[in-house]
Order: structure tokens, then C-alpha cells, then sequence
């Protein structure tokens, strides 16, 4: 076991960083510009989803934007989200659209992104911009993996010739995540490591996240990594928000992540709990790719 455990506190670092857009939006706006706006669509009941829509609003209020929320009914048509998402693309006062997945089955996920305006993609979720992030151009970087770049940052987290095993190889996190990690950087900026992704039909999983410096888990499987799969003084990144029942909870569940803190910890040099590790981070960099957005259009 190491000495020193530390814990990355997201909430701080998010905190932090929304202070500074604060400031800068309500400079923008007492200069007489128009308020940063961000349009937010959610379909359906989820109620993951709709906590976490809910709480962007909230920030992005509390920040000074102005905040468009659609919730709508499962039984929305999808000619009815064209319409609305060609709406939102040509409204002077949306910066961002924001649209949650997953969506209901038998609305098409992938079109209805393809969809949105790629200068409003907040998300970085449309091809245009995950291309540029493959290329390593200024693009809109996805929230999480945007998040956990800037977790790494925070805390002084060299990336560079690591070998970082990220677990998950989804479009809105693994994927991403790789491609920022690679990528070639400044001295001090995340990136230049030797990336591995490893996903369900991995074979060996355990060999490989054992030679981790860096370990990140984003595979929605509560609880997945144990302490026998990390390596002595690694650093723990746990993307997983899952919710399991309690019933010794007034609300029925409670949150843990993909990453069994307890073992994990006795291993480990620095790692994020759950809640308050890079959840907190996403809605930090969605409202900072807003901003960005409305930089580049006022
Ligand atoms: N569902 C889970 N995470 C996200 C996210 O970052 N953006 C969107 N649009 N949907 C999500």
C-alpha cells in the first residue's frame, strides 16, 4: 500500500473553473452583448437523463445563460425533432444544442445528431467535429473526456510516454478520450501518451490494466474494476455513474461508479470518487464549449 492517497476533488475543479466563465460572461453582457445561450432536448422519462438535464439548467442560469429546455414525450415523432433541431441551428440565440442520448427506441439516434448545426455541437458528438479531434484541430471536445483531460491538468497528472488504459470504447467517452490522449501536446497539456482501449471482447483484461499508470473506467458496469486490476501508485479515473438500489435510502439507490473505490484506493495515487469526481467536470465543459460557441458568433 502507498503512503499517500489522494482523492480528486471535481467538484473544486468545477467549481473553479465556472467561477472564471462567470466572470467572463457577465463582463460580455455588461459590455451590452446578447446572454450565451444553450437549447437542451430531452425525450423521454429517463430519469438519469432528467436529473442531469436538470442540473444544467441550474448552472447554466447560474452563470448568466440563457437556458432553452425541451422535454418531450417518448412519442415524439422524429419529423417533429427535424424540425425542431432545424429550428434551434438557424435561432440567433442559441449557441449550443445539447440533444441527451439515449433516445427512445425507434428514433434515430445518429441522424437526429448528424442533424444539429456542427457550429452548435457543444457535445462534439458530429462527425465534422469528431474528425477535426482526430486531426488534432480546434474543434468542440466531448464533455466527459473533455473533463477528464482537464481533471488530469488540475491535479498535474503528466500524460506524456504514460501508458494509459482506458476500459469503454463508446462515442461519447472512450473514443474521444483516446484520440485526446494521443494526441501530441505542449509541455503541461494532456496528451502524448501510449493509449490502449480495451472493451468487452478484450481478452486478458486484468494483464493489461495492471500496467496502467493512468486507469480509466467508462463501461457503465458498476463496481467492474477491483484492487487486484491496478497497479501500485497508478492514477484512477472512474467515468461510471450507476445507479444500484439501497433501500436503506429514502430515494431507493445510491450512486457508485465503475471503480470499487475501497480496493482501488489501497492502490492507487490519486483517484475520483463517485459522486464528485468527473460528473461535475461535464456540465463544467459543456457551459465552457457554450461560451466558446458564443465567442465565435457574437
Ligand atoms: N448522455 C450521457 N452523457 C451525455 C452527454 O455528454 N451528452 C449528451 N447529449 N447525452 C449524454
Amino acid at each position: 500500500m502507498i503512503d499517500t492517497i489522494q482523492t480528486i476533488d471535481g467538484k473544486k475543479v468545477s467549481e473553479k473553473l465556472l467561477e472564471t466563465l462567470k466572470l467572463e460572461i457577465e463582463g460580455l453582457i455588461s459590455s451590452g452583448n446578447r446572454r450565451p445561450g444553450l437549447a437542451v432536448i430531452l425525450v423521454g422519462e429517463d430519469p438519469a437523463s432528467a436529473t442531469y438535464v436538470g442540473r444544467k439548467k441550474k448552472v447554466c442560469e447560474s452563470l448568466g445563460m440563457k437556458s432553452f429546455d425541451f422535454v418531450l414525450s417518448a412519442s415524439v415523432t422524429e419529423e417533429e425533432l427535424v424540425a425542431l433541431i432545424e429550428r434551434l441551428n438557424n435561432d440567433q440565440e442559441v449557441d449550443g444544442i445539447l440533444l441527451q442520448v439515449p433516445l427512445p427506441k425507434g428514433l434515430n439516434e445518429r441522424k437526429l445528431l448528424d442533424l444539429i448545426s456542427h457550429e452548435k455541437d457543444v457535445d462534439g458528438f458530429h462527425p465534422v467535429n469528431v474528425g477535426k479531434l482526430l486531426l488534432g484541430l480546434p474543434t468542440f471536445k466531448s464533455c466527459t473526456p473533455y473533463g477528464v483531460c482537464e481533471l488530469l491538468k488540475a491535479y498535474s497528472v503528466e500524460t506524456a510516454g504514460k501508458h494509459v488504459v482506458i476500459i469503454g470504447r463508446s462515442n461519447i467517452v472512450g473514443k474521444p478520450l483516446s484520440a485526446m490522449l494521443v494526441q501530441k501536446s505542449e509541455p503541461g497539456e494532456p496528451g502524448n501518451a501510449t493509449v490502449t482501449v480495451c472493451h468487452s471482447r478484450t481478452q486478458n483484461l486484468k494483464e493489461i490494466t495492471r500496467t496502467a499508470d493512468i486507469l480509466i473506467a467508462a463501461i457503465g458496469q458498476p463496481l467492474f474494476v477491483k484492487e487486484d486490476m491496478v497497479k501500485e501508485g497508478a492514477v484512477v479515473i472512474d467515468v461510471g455513474v450507476n445507479r444500484v438500489d439501497d433501500a436503506s435510502r429514502e430515494r431507493g439507490y445510491k450512486l457508485v461508479g465503475d471503480v470499487e473505490f475501497g480496493g482501488a484506493s489501497k492502490k492507487a495515487s490519486l483517484i475520483t470518487p463517485v459522486p464528485g469526481g468527473v460528473g461535475p467536470m461535464t456540465i463544467a465543459m459543456l457551459m465552457k464549449n457554450t461560451l466558446k460557441s458564443y465567442l465565435g458568433r457574437v
